[in-house]
């Protein structure tokens, strides 16, 4: 059992951070989508140690975050796709899946032995500082124990892992609250491996094409499993009369809702409501309730919040 401090969003922190980094430490450190769990992406004693703190399967592959876009040739070939995407949506909430270069410094373990490595430079300033005074590369899944809600305050990340790691820094809520999209970059078209904070509609624009499907048979991106962002109770989806012992929760103009992830059927605001209120209501529901969602619709940032709530409500 670790202590793990709690440290302010200052300068003094941000190098405390790095030094934590440095020896293979572990630290939870926000993002614009949701908090990681950071570790030097090349120390295999660190990497290992997310995969413990976590719970997480070990075939299950790790983002590398980067400060700049000039890093990215020390780990992956920057295909001409990946220079395109990269103009437009850097940094931001965008993973991209590149060829893994020959003979990077990653430790195998970030990418679970596979030749794709997948890369993300954030926008959170506080995540961009500890980036450029670590200097390398860090690897981050969300910072929750695997299959679990994920984080988007200090206090969430506390509530799963206080004590399995070394410190988290506290910059209040994430702004975008769910995770990247994540596009597999290597090929002459952007193909969709998970849908996130970044809607496939806004990219599709600014390309003037639309984006590959995910392949369904193959589980590209092995984080893909059923159940995910789950709360320990019961989740039932497009519910529009809810049983009276359930914990209702609205979108839009909805009757009878215990909260609502956006009054005005917002999606943005919808998507930065998410887990909060995943959180709230698995700990209001405990391990024996039910959470009701209403319908929320499929388009834009609504695609990446219906896709959580699926891994939610999934058999377990
Ligand atoms: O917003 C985010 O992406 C957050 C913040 C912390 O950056 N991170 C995050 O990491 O969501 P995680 O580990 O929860 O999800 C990473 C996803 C997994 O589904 C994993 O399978 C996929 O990325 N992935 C990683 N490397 C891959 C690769 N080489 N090919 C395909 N998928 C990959
Ligand atoms: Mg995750």
């Amino acid at each position: 059992m670790l202590q793990t401090l709690t440290l302010p969003d200052t300068a003094d922190a941000i190098a405390q951070g790095a030094a934590i980094l440095r020896r293979g430490g572990l630290l939870a450190l926000p993002t614009e989508t949701v908090y990681g769990l950071a570790g030097d992406a090349c120390n295999d004693h660190a990497v290992a140690g997310i995969f413990a703190a976590k719970g997480r399967p070990s075939f299950n592959p790790l983002i590398v975050h980067l400060a700049a876009l000039e890093q990215v040739p020390d780990y992956a070939d920057l295909t001409p796709l990946a220079r395109q995407l990269a103009a437009a949506f850097w940094p931001g909430p965008l993973t991209l899946v590149l060829p893994l270069r020959a003979g990077s410094p990653l430790s195998p373990l970030v990418t679970a032995g596979l030749d794709s490595v997948a890369i993300r430079l954030p926008a959170h300033p506080t995540a961009r500082a500890l980036l450029t005074a670590f200097g390398g590369g860090i690897a981050a899944p969300s910072a929750n124990p695997s299959g679990r809600i994920s984080p988007v305050t200090a206090r969430h990340v506390l509530d799963g892992l206080d004590g399995r790691i070394d410190a988290v820094i506290d910059a209040g809520a994430c702004n975008v609250g769910v995770e990247s999209t994540i596009l597999d970059a290597r090929g002459d078209t952007p193909r969709l491996l998970r849908e996130g904070g970044l809607a496939g509609e806004t990219i599709e624009e600014a390309r003037g094409t639309r984006l590959l499907p995910p392949e369904t048979s193959s589980v590209t991106a092995p984080g893909q499993l059923a159940s995910h962002y789950a709360p320990r109770g019961r989740v039932r989806l497009d519910v529009t009369a809810p049983d009276a012992a359930e914990i209702y929760i609205g979108f839009g103009p909805t009757k009878g809702a215990a909260w609502t992830l956006s009054a005005s059927g917002d999606l943005t605001e919808a998507a930065a409501n998410l887990f909060h209120i995943l959180h709230k209501a698995d700990a209001e529901a405990g391990p024996d309730g039910s959470i009701a969602f209403a319908p929320i619709p499929e388009i834009g940032l609504g695609r990446a919040i219906n896709d959580r709530l699926r891994r939610a409500a999934a058999p377990r």
